[in-house]
């Protein structure tokens, strides 16, 4: 499959993790956009605070890299209450999850990442444990065995996912509140690069900041991700402007840019503009992997109807990776969308290749 230098991916790198707890907003005041959600937050912590008692389960669900996480720990600081953090594909046993929940205390939070990863076991577990704060445990085998009942402390669920579909409704039914975190919009991702710039002590021009914006998919990890980028190439940039020594006519720029700290480069529209070329990025924040999956429907369906796995198979890229990682944004831009029948690239997914729609479609 070659070299992967995709931004979206990469949660699985040491370097983007850092970069990732780096950035996250430590408080609501830090955390851009989602105004609804935040709102909504504030009065259920709120609420529980006056009443003592724990905040209901609480369920975030949306694409990656749009900020679930980062509530789950401001929720928590919030209340300053203990969080225990852990993961659908980490609890593989019941009595995993069995010792998880015993080890909490009154008011502690328990968040389960990618908790569609579940499985029936664990599920059946956490269950009673959600609406009774009960563990049912069995002791002995065969004729002899036992259940006994113990209770729990009153906890709170969090849970995130990027695919709400797969919970089962009766678990879904459990969560006291449960939000969807959409795209963000261009000025929330301009303020979130601005932010991250300051932290990062990265100069960087008002047009350049507007640049990594567009290029990021309405989604702040990758935002965080394509700045650190930039600012890589452009310190390796032999035309690069430095407040030192830089060339004439750059004063000016320095000027109108957002500059922070020390760091002696400062990032301009050109520069940005063409680290985002070399990283083939293009306007939309497209990259490669998703004009290869319009160009496999395109190609090889037709414009489709295409179904997921034969698009994962034309392209050699795995149907989870598609889906989670790649088709959420094509759809949010109108270039792909999901019928019964499959993949379907729209006129608009045609145009932005630069192609004409061959055959009119029913959409
Ligand atoms: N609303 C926001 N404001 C500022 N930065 C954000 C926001 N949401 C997410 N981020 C940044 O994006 C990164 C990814 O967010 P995260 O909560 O891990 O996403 P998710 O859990 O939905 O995949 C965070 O580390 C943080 O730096
Ligand atoms: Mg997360």
């Amino acid at each position: 499959m070659g070299v992967n230098h995709s931004n979206l991916i990469p949660q699985t790198t040491p370097d983007d993790q850092v970069l990732d707890n780096a950035l996250r907003p430590k408080t609501f005041g830090e955390y851009v956009g989602q105004n609804n959600i935040k709102e909504n937050l504030r009065i259920v912590i709120g609420a529980a605070k006056k009443r003592n008692e724990p905040v209901e389960h609480l369920l975030f669900h949306g694409p990656s890299g749009l900020g679930k996480t980062t509530l789950a720990y401001l929720v928590a600081k919030e209340l300053g209450a203990n969080i225990r953090v852990t993961s659908g594909t980490a609890l593989e046993k019941a009595g995993d999850v069995g010792s998880i929940l015993t080890g909490l205390s009154d008011g502690d939070i328990l968040f389960i990442d990618e908790v569609h990863r579940l499985n029936k076991a664990v599920e059946e577990v956490i269950y009673p444990a959600m609406e009774n704060f009960k563990l049912d445990i069995v002791i002995g085998k065969g004729n002899s065995a036992k259940t006994l009942q113990i209770d729990l402390p009153r906890f709170t669920l969090i849970a995130a996912t990027t695919k709400i579909s797969m919970l089962s409704a009766p678990f879904r039914s459990r969560f006291g509140a449960n939000y969807r975190l959409d795209f963000y919009n261009q000025s929330d991702i301009e303020e979130i690069v601005s932010r991250s710039a300051r932290l990062l002590n990265v100069n960087i021009e008002k047009e350049a900041i507007k640049e990594v914006a567009l290029a990021s998919r309405f989604t702040p990890r990758v935002a965080n991700r394509l700045l650190k980028r930039v600012r890589d190439f452009s310190q390796m940039d032999p035309e690069r402007s430095s407040r030192a020594s830089g060339p004439e006519g750059t004063h000016d720029s320095v000027a109108s840019a957002t500059s922070y700290g020390m760091d002696d480069t400062y990032i301009t529209a050109n520069t940005a503009q063409k680290a985002l070329k070399m990283l083939e990025i293009d306007d939309k924040g497209l990259e490669e992997t998703d004009r290869k999956i319009l160009l496999a429907i395109v190609n090889n369906f037709d414009g489709g109807p295409a179904g997921l796995k034969s698009v994962a198979a034309s392209i050699s890229e795995e149907e989870s990776t598609i889906e989670d990682v790649y088709e959420p944004y094509l759809m949010q831009m109108g270039f792909l969308a999901r019928t019964p029948k499959g993949r379907v690239v729209t006129s608009r997914g045609f145009e932005h290749l630069g192609l004409k729609n061959k055959k009119p479609k029913l959409l």
